[in-house]
């Protein structure tokens, strides 16, 4: 070897050492902070972009359902500043406390969201955000009831299904709706990032949700 290559050589590889212990120092840097810190770094960072992805573009408050109702200016009112308008039926009704607890606690430090356009709802309209979304919510699949989700095809279902919200009950439709909501969840789950099923798989969640749709219980 050259005595100029050896010398690139060893340069290199004071680069590469200080590089991992540079790496190392800022990875013990980062353990040594509190995991609620963490946590709260990562969402600053990424968390309204998540949102952006994960809610649907295109809900205006005039298609919410009771558009003038209490719980719907004040979905509209309060819900569209960090992300977009978000609509009921993105959530399982029980689930919605959750939700909202969290963005609670954003809105409270204002995370994600412009400074001053944020705005925290007065009791009286978190209360009727709360009965708003309580009635207008997706109905989950009851896990009790449905055994059928323990068979193989219940499993891919529900493994496809309950990634963004709870398993959805299928008697909430009847057998002929399913296929084009399933095909809106496609689109959805693209839009997220999240893995999209094949055709087979397609098939067989909609075989499940038509089985136990509204039209075979009624
Ligand atoms: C201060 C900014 C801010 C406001 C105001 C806000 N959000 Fe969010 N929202 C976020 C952030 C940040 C995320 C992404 C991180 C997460 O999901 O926890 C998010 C994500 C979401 C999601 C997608 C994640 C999920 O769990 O499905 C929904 C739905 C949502 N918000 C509903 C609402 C509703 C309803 C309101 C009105 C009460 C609201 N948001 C008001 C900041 C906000
Ligand atoms: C990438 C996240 C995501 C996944 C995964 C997902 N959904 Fe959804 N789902 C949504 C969002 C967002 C909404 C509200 C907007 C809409 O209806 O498109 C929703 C709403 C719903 C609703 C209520 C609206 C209606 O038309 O009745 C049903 C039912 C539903 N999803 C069924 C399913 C089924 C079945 C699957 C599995 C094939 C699924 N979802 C997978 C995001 C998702």
């Amino acid at each position: 070897m050259k005595a100029g290559e050896k010398f690139v050589m060893r340069a290199a590889v004071v680069v590469m050492i200080g590089i991992i212990g540079f790496a190392a120092y800022m990875e013990m840097g980062s353990r040594s902070k509190a995991p609620e810190d963490r946590a709260a770094q990562m969402m600053e960072m990424n968390a309204p972009a998540a949102a952006m992805m994960l809610i649907p573009k295109g809900t205006t408050p005039a298609s919410l359902p009771e558009s003038q109702s209490a719980g719907a200016l004040a979905l509209a009112k309060y819900c569209a500043r960090c992300h977009d308008l978000p609509t009921p039926t993105m959530h399982a009704t029980q689930d919605w406390p959750v939700v909202l607890e969290r963005m609670h606690g954003y809105i409270r430090t204002r995370r994600g969201g412009m400074m001053g356009a944020v705005i925290m709802p007065s009791d009286r309209d978190w209360q009727d955000l709360h009965q708003y979304l309580g009635v207008h919510g997706q109905k989950a699949a009851d896990t009790a009831q449905l055994a059928e989700l323990n068979t193989s095809e219940g499993r891919v279902f529900k493994s496809n299904c309950s990634r963004c919200h709870a398993a959805p009950d299928p008697a909430q439709h009847a057998a002929d709706e399913w296929p084009s909501v399933v095909e809106r969840m496609k689109k959805n789950m693209l839009n997220a990032g999240k893995p999209v099923p094949d055709d087979d798989t397609t098939k067989t969640i909609i075989s499940f949700l038509k089985k136990h749709s509204a039209a075979e219980t009624r």
